[in-house]
C-alpha cells in the first residue's frame, strides 16, 4: 500500500486560505494524532519561521473555541518558512534539501492558477514531482479551454494518481451526507424523480461581501467562484444514481453522467447581479462587470429528471447566510383539505442544511386543531449537530484524505471539464450585472427565476 505523506509544503502560505482553513485543519489533524514530519510554509512574502508560527497560532486561536496547548506547541514546533519566488530554482533547491528525510510529501498549491505550472515544473526539476502529493486549490482554469490547458501542465509533470483537485464542498460532511440520506433510507429515494418532484432549488448564499479580497475576487465573479464547482456538486449529488461500489472511480462516474444531462446554462435565463459600492472597492476594475451575485434554473435531460427545473442562485452581501436545498414535491392530485392560511395545503417540501447548524426537515401538513379538517404545515426536523455530535471541517478531512492517497473526495479531470461546459456560454456572454442593494436577495429580477424562492434557514453561525 502507498505510504502516508510524511511532510506537508503550503505554498501561498501567507493567504487568506491558509489562514482561515488550511492552518486550523492541520492543527485538527496534529491533535488527532495525523501529522508526521514538518509542516513548510512557502510564499514570497520575506518572513521566517516566528513569523510564521505567530501567524499559525493566530489562525488557530480564531478558529478554535477551545485551544489543545499541548497541540498547538506540537504544530507549532513543526514549521519552517521558505520564503522564495515560484518561478526560481533556487527556492525547489532549497525545498528539497529541507524535505531530504521525507518519503511522500504533500504539496498544497493555494497560489494563483497561472503559477501552477511553474511549481509543478520546479518540483520536478529537484526530483519532488515523483514523489510527491499535490493538491490543486480552485479556481481550476477560467473556462473549459484552460482548465484542459491546466490539466495538460500538471500531468506533464505529476502522475494523475498524485494528483488531488480541491472543491471543498466534497469535504463536508453535509454534503456527503446528501448520498446518505438518499442512498441508506427506503423512504424518499422512490420519491426522487420527475414523477414526484415539482421543483429542486439550491441557494448558496453568504452575507459577507467579498471582505478586502475584490483584488482576486474582481477576476472571478460568482460563477467561477462557486457556481461552476460547489454549486454544481450540489446539483450532482442531489440528482445522481447510485454509485454501483463504494470506490472513488464508481461515485465520480455517476457525478460526472449526472453533469452531463445538465444543459449549458442559457444567459437569458440567468439573472446577474453585483452588490451597489462594490465598483468602489480596492482592487475592483473600473466600469467592472464582475457579478457578485448570479440565478439561473438548470435543466436535466435524463429519465429521472426531464422536466424538473433546479433553481440556483448564488452571491455575496446578501441577506441572510444559508447553503440549503429544498426539494418541493408535487401535491396530492385531488386537494381535499384547505389550508388554514390559504385555499390549497402546500407541497411537501424537503430542506436540506448544508452549511452552519447543518441538517434536515420536511414540511408536512397536519390537520389544524379545530372542528375544520383543514391543514396546516408542520416540520419535521434534525439537527445535525445535536444528534451527531462533533465533526469534522472540509478540509481537515480533505488534507487527510490527500495525505492518504484516498480520492474519493475529489474532482475528476472530466467533471471538471463537464461544470465549464455548463457555464461557458453564459461567461462569454458577458451579461451585464443589475445592482442590488446589501443585504437584500440579490436584484428584483431574480424573483422570475424561481417563484417564489423559499425562505432559506438563517441562523447565525455558532460561536
Ligand atoms: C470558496 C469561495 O470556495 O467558498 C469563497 O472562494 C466562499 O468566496 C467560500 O466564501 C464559501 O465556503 P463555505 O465553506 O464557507 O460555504
Amino acid at each position: 500500500p502507498d505510504s502516508r505523506s510524511d511532510a506537508v509544503v503550503l505554498f501561498g502560505v501567507s493567504g487568506d486560505l491558509a489562514y482561515k482553513k488550511l492552518l486550523p485543519a492541520l492543527y485538527n489533524l496534529e491533535r488527532a494524532g495525523r501529522l508526521d514530519g514538518p509542516v513548510i510554509g512557502l510564499a514570497r512574502s520575506a518572513w521566517d519561521d516566528e513569523r510564521l508560527r505567530a501567524r499559525a497560532e493566530g489562525a488557530v486561536r480564531d478558529a478554535a473555541t477551545q485551544v489543545d496547548e499541548a497541540a498547538l506547541a506540537r504544530l507549532l514546533g513543526r514549521l519552517r518558512m521558505l520564503a522564495g519566488e515560484y518561478t526560481e530554482t533556487a527556492t525547489y533547491e532549497a525545498l528539497a534539501a529541507m524535505l531530504a528525510d521525507t518519503a511522500r510529501p504533500l504539496f498544497h498549491l493555494a497560489v494563483p492558477p497561472v503559477v501552477f505550472e511553474s511549481v509543478v515544473a520546479g518540483l520536478n526539476a529537484v526530483g519532488l514531482a515523483d514523489r510527491g502529493r499535490v493538491v490543486v486549490e480552485k479556481p481550476f482554469g477560467r473556462d473549459a479551454a484552460s482548465a484542459a490547458e491546466l490539466n495538460t501542465a500538471l500531468t506533464r509533470y505529476v502522475d494523475e494518481q498524485n494528483i488531488f483537485r480541491i472543491d471543498h464542498y466534497l469535504g463536508k460532511e453535509s454534503v456527503e451526507g446528501l448520498l446518505v440520506f438518499r442512498f441508506a433510507n427506503t423512504l424518499f429515494e422512490p420519491l426522487w424523480n420527475r414523477h414526484y418532484v415539482k421543483s429542486v432549488q439550491v441557494t448558496l448564499a453568504e452575507s459577507l461581501d467579498t471582505e478586502g479580497r475584490a483584488g482576486f475576487y474582481d477576476g472571478v465573479g460568482a460563477v467561477r467562484d462557486v457556481v461552476q464547482n460547489h454549486l454544481l456538486q450540489i446539483v450532482a449529488l442531489l440528482g445522481m444514481e447510485p454509485p454501483i461500489a463504494d470506490d472513488a472511480d464508481a461515485y465520480r462516474d455517476e457525478e460526472v453522467r449526472l453533469l452531463r444531462q445538465v444543459r449549458p446554462i442559457d444567459p437569458d435565463d440567468t439573472v446577474m447581479g453585483q452588490y451597489e459600492g462594490y465598483g468602489e472597492e480596492d482592487g475592483v476594475a473600473p466600469g467592472s462587470i464582475t457579478e457578485t451575485f448570479m440565478a439561473t434554473t438548470l435543466w436535466i435531460d435524463s429519465f429521472r429528471w426531464a422536466g424538473v427545473p433546479f433553481h440556483v442562485r448564488a452571491g455575496k452581501a446578501l441577506a441572510g447566510a444559508a447553503t440549503e436545498a429544498v426539494v418541493e414535491l408535487r401535491r396530492p392530485p385531488r386537494l381535499l383539505f384547505a389550508s388554514k392560511s390559504a385555499e390549497r395545503p402546500e407541497a411537501n417540501r424537503l430542506h436540506f442544511r448544508l452549511g452552519h447548524d447543518d441538517g434536515v426537515s420536511v414540511t408536512l401538513q397536519a390537520k389544524a386543531p379545530g372542528a375544520k379538517a383543514v391543514s396546516q404545515p408542520v416540520a419535521l426536523g434534525v439537527d445535525f449537530d445535536r444528534a451527531l455530535g462533533h465533526r469534522q471541517e472540509a478540509y481537515e478531512r480533505l488534507l487527510d484524505d490527500a495525505m492518504d492517497g484516498r480520492k474519493h473526495r475529489f474532482a475528476r479531470p472530466d467533471t471538471i471539464a463537464e461544470e465549464w461546459r455548463i457555464v461557458d456560454g453564459l461567461l462569454a456572454a458577458g451579461k451585464e450585472p443589475e445592482l442590488y442593494r446589501r443585504g437584500t436577495w440579490g436584484p428584483a429580477a431574480a424573483a422570475k427565476v424561481a417563484d417564489p424562492w423559499h425562505p432559506v434557514t438563517t441562523k447565525a453561525p455558532r460561536a
